[in-house]
């Protein structure tokens, strides 16, 4: 079996809130917890949560603070083996074919595979942190082909046998949870959900990612943002909208708006659906008054 990845000095779901905080993610005790015993176990790490509560922004961080490139492999419908694991270069074995004459040669070596992210990772597994992002965006038969990596860290190609990974990889897995995935998968991961952040973290989210913005600020946004959020809206705002929608209503209010004036202004930063903006109109001035308050 490879060994399980080597973490240096991240010794506790602490440390690695701490550190991943001088890298700019602030994460809440479940995600330090789930994050540091994924790296400990040497399993993958499977985030799920609503748009933009920063499933994607995590890998990075992890990836950042172990001093590794981060690999992405983005799941889209329809993506197979040969997007995420490897290719063989077919013009390339067909020219050296037609160069070779009467000679014999290998048409399999390394000079003809071409490593996608899953490989890669598996080549190079003490520099790189593997994302799998969006899996719900893959079919379901896709999960099948990422089973015997997740659990062994290994890929078969039939043509050269079965590859193993030195060390085991960093795989931090993401999904919006559009459909369910497979129980298989699920239980070769550490699983954690990722919420909207409590206010007063995401306050903190919001002035780290954006130093122009006041604490106040910071404050009425994350209340109005959570207000928003209690209705049934198609398009929630993710944190990353807050955090724009708090950098945008500081700049409008720089050049000369009053607040609240400036957040109902910059509305289009926070709400990016019509029918949610329409909806949400009648309301507005009147929520904001309150946080702006
Ligand atoms: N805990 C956090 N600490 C710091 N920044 C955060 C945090 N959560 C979210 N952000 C900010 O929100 C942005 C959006 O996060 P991210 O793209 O990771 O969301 P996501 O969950 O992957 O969304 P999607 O499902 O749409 O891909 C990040 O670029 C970052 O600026
Ligand atoms: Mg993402």
């Amino acid at each position: 079996m490879p060994v399980r990845p080597s973490i240096a000095g991240i010794d506790s779901p602490d440390r690695l809130a701490e550190v991943l905080r001088d890298a700019q993610y602030i994460a809440d005790e479940g995600l330090s917890t789930a994050g540091y015993l994924a790296l400990a176990l040497g399993k993958p790490l499977l985030l799920e949560g609503a748009p933009g509560v920063g499933k994607t922004e995590a890998a990075k961080a992890i990836a950042s603070v172990l001093g590794r490139g981060l690999v992405r492999l983005q799941c889209y419908e329809g993506i197979d083996a040969s997007a995420a694991m490897y290719e063989w270069n077919f013009p390339r074995q067909m020219l050296a074919i037609r160069q070779a004459g009467e000679d014999f040669i290998n048409l399999y070596g390394d000079e003809y595979l071409i490593a996608r992210p899953m490989l890669q990772a598996l080549q190079n597994p003490r520099q790189t942190v593997l994302l799998i992002d969006e899996i719900d965006r893959a079919d379901p038969e896709f999960e099948a082909f990422l089973l015997e990596f997740l659990s062994d860290f290994t890929l078969s190609i039939p043509e050269r046998g079965t590859l193993r990974a030195e060390e085991h990889p960093v795989v931090v897995l993401t999904s919006n949870r559009t459909r369910e995935l497979h129980e298989a998968l699920r239980r070769r991961c550490v699983y954690h959900w990722i919420d909207y952040p409590a206010p007063a973290l995401e306050a903190q989210i919001v002035m780290m990612r954006a130093s122009t913005v006041a604490e106040r600020t910071a404050a009425a946004v994350v209340a109005a943002v959570n207000r928003l959020r209690a209705e049934p809206l198609a398009k929630p705002p993710g944190v990353a909208e807050t955090v724009e929608w708090a950098e945008a209503a500081t700049l409008l209010n720089a050049q000369g708006a009053a607040w609240p004036t400036a957040f109902a202004r910059a509305i289009g930063v926070a709400l990016k659906d019509q029918d949610d903006v329409s909806y949400v109109a009648p309301g507005l001035d009147a929520l904001l008054a309150e946080v702006a308050a």
